[in-house]
């Protein structure tokens, strides 16, 4: 149903969603070791959501009959400067998997594979979501400067997008 470079790339993808799932759970343990809660519970959240994505591509591939190897994970970034470098890093994180997402997408369209394209629409849309509230967290991020309550505060006002779309 899907080619052996499709299978590769998706395989690969596990791998990327499982090192974004670990940086982000590092990520949550370096705020929680700055005694702030709430930014702590975001990325853990994000953590999960990675996990799922990971888990989707995993399906997909026994949907599709392909094997599942997943690749080595690299360690994660621990140690951070600030608040700011570490949703800086989160930030570059979801702009470099939604390129990897738009390649798959890209090859998938060259060999006309619908079933691909198909599947990696919700990936897009979720990445869109990502991106933007990644950017947003960092812009606030930035104004808040050296005032870290304030970005507490607008977590715990604002919650996870997911938390959002749930009501
Ligand atoms: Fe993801
Ligand atoms: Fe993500």
């Amino acid at each position: 149903m899907i080619s052996q470079k499709i299978s590769q790339l998706v395989n690969e993808q596990v791998g990327h969603e499982f090192a974004a799932f670990i940086q982000y759970v590092a990520v949550s343990a370096y705020f929680e070791s700055l005694a702030l809660p709430k930014l702590a519970r975001y990325f853990a959240k994000q953590a999960e959501e990675e996990k799922v994505h990971a888990l989707k591509f995993i399906k997909f591939l026994n949907d599709t009959d392909q094997a599942v190897a997943i690749p080595p994970i690299p360690q994660p970034a621990c140690a951070f400067k600030s608040v700011e470098d570490a949703i800086q890093l989160a930030y570059e994180q979801e702009v470099r998997v939604t390129k990897q997402i738009e390649a798959i997408y890209n090859q998938a369209a060259s060999e006309s594979d619908r079933i691909t394209q198909n599947f990696l629409q919700w990936f897009l849309a979720e990445q869109l979501e990502e991106v933007s509230s990644m950017d947003t967290l960092l812009k606030i991020t930035r104004r808040a400067g050296d005032n870290l309550f304030r970005i507490e505060d607008y977590v715990a006002r604002e919650g996870h997008p997911e938390e959002a779309i749930a009501g």
